[in-house]
Parts: structure tokens; C-alpha cells; sequence
């Protein structure tokens, strides 16, 4: 029996499509070795994002999470190729990858502590002159997050963690990025805080299609937004797959996940 012409094999050839529907092949990063100096931290991570999907990266202390989401972001520099929607992102400095729209939510947030809330959004739309563009996103941020709103001219240093990591998602959410990638948006935050974070970034990748590359510790809450999930561990990827499957295997949350379901 052959396949229809328009069938799913013909799709598949084409390229596959991802759960949101996107292009499977948006976010694509092949055989990237990175580390710091001597030390060698990624072994050759390949993984490929759809667009506007939600993808998890879970994995130990010291796995090597955040150093992936720094060589995507060019902080740190690597061997192997990234790139986005068939443009190269390795080799390029930070700036131009943020030009190119990726946004980074580092670990520990990186909010200027000191100035406002809304200057600190405003920095985030530095290298934009549309005073009108940046005024609307402003409102789009405020739209997501209304509790900012309510602290507009507050200083970021004296924000709720919760706020802070807002704060720093909305921040970046004001370069109007095709990929938001955030390190660890739960740390230190109460559960409920850190329930109602996610659920606004499943509600920013809904609305606006961004695609999200998200690393946690919180494997089960990562797992409850992403469509497709990684764990690295020392490394590598050890494991891929849809997160339902991932959370679905009890040996694979007890061995690389820490929990039991
Ligand atoms: N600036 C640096 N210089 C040298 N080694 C580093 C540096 N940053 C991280 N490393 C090392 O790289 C390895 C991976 O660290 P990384 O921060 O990427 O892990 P992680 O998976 O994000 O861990 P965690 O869950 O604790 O945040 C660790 O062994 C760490 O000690
Ligand atoms: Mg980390």
C-alpha cells in the first residue's frame, strides 16, 4: 500500500513539524562542544526546537545546563553549529545573537537592582529607536505581568523574587525575540509563585509564539509546559522525547529526574 502523495511521509520528507507546528528545524543545534578554557563541559549536544515550542532541558547540578543556554546565546564560545531558522548563530558575538533574536534570562537573573522597574524594561529594548514600538511593548510586558505595572517606578532591588524574575522575563520579552531562553525561573521562588510563572510563560509562548528553551531544576513543573524535553547529564544528552513521554517513564524520573511520580 503507498502513502497518498500529500501524506504524512511526504510531510516528513519535507521536513518535519513539531507539536506546536511549528518548523521542527527552527532552533537547530548540531555536535556543540563548549566549555571554559581547559575545562571541557559540553561533549557534543545535538538537539533540533520547532518554532514557538516549549522545550525542557533537565539534568543534575553541573550537567552542563547553563553553559548550553550560554553557548547558544554566544557567551560562551564552542566548536559545532547553532542555528536559527537557517541563519548561524555560532562564532557570533552575544550582541548579534541577540540581534538576531535570542533573548537569555541568565541564572540569577541579572535585573539592575538599583534602577526601575521600567528602566530596566527600557534596557531591554535598547537597540530600538521606535519610541512608539518600544512604548506598545512596554504595555504588552505590563499586559503579561500586571503586578510590574503596579511597581513601575520602583526599584528593581526592593521586587519580591517572584517580581525580580518577572522583571527580568519582561525585560527580555522588550527585544521581541524569537527564542526566550531562561535558566533556572524557579529558583528560590515559593511553589505557588513559581506555578504562576510558568503559567505565564506558557500563556507569552501561546500568544505570541515565541519558542522557549527553559532549563530546570523542577523537572515535573518544565515538564507540565514543554512539549519536548532533554536531559544532560555530564555533557551530553542522555534522553529525549516528547515530555509526556519523559514524565510518563517512572525509571527515567527516578534516575534522571530525582522524583517519583
Ligand atoms: N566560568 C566557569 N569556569 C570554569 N568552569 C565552569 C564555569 N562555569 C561552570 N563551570 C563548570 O562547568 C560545569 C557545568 O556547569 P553548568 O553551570 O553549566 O551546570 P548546570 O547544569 O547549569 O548546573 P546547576 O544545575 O548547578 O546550575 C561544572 O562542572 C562547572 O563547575
Ligand atoms: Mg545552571
Amino acid at each position: 500500500m503507498s502513502e497518498p502523495e500529500n501524506g504524512p511521509k511526504a510531510e516528513e520528507e519535507q521536513g518535519a513539524v513539531s507539536a506546536a507546528g511549528g518548523d521542527r528545524d527552527f532552533l537547530v543545534v548540531d555536535d556543540l562542544h563548549a566549555g571554559y578554557g581547559a575545562v571541557r563541559v559540553l561533549h557534543g549536544v545535538s538537539l533540533r526546537v520547532g518554532e514557538g515550542e516549549i522545550c525542557a532541558i533537565l539534568g543534575p547540578n553541573g550537567a552542563g545546563k547553563t553553559t548550553l543556554l550560554r553557548a547558544l546565546c554566544g557567551m560562551v564560545r564552542g566548536r559545532g553549529s547553532v542555528r536559527l531558522d537557517g541563519t548561524t548563530l555560532s562564532g557570533r558575538s552575544p550582541d548579534t545573537v541577540a540581534r538576531r533574536g535570542v533573548a537569555h534570562v541568565p541564572e540569577g537573573r541579572g535585573t539592575f537592582m538599583p534602577l526601575t522597574v521600567e528602566e530596566n524594561l527600557r534596557l531591554g529594548a535598547y537597540a530600538r529607536r521606535n519610541r512608539a514600538e518600544v512604548q506598545a511593548d512596554l504595555e504588552r510586558v505590563y499586559g503579561h505581568f500586571p503586578v510590574l505595572k503596579e511597581r513601575v517606578k520602583q526599584a528593581a532591588g526592593s521586587l519580591s523574587g517572584g517580581e525580580q524574575q518577572m522583571l527580568a522575563i519582561g525585560r527580555a520579552l522588550m527585544s521581541r525575540p524569537r527564542v526566550l531562553l531562561l535558566d533556572e525561573p524557579s529558583l528560590g521562588l515559593a511553589p505557588m509563585v513559581t506555578r504562576e510563572l510558568f503559567g505565564i510563560v506558557r500563556s507569552i509562548n501561546q500568544e505570541e509564539r515565541t519558542t522557549v528553551v527553559v532549563v530546570e531544576q523542577n523537572a515535573h513543573l518544565a515538564l507540565d509546559i514543554a512539549g519536548q524535553a532533554h536531559v544532560l547529564e555530564s555533557g551530553r544528552i542522555v534522553l529525549s522525547g516528547s515530555a509526556g513521554e519523559i514524565k510518563a517513564d517512572e525509571q527515567v524520573a527516578q534516575s534522571y529526574l530525582g522524583y517519583r511520580i
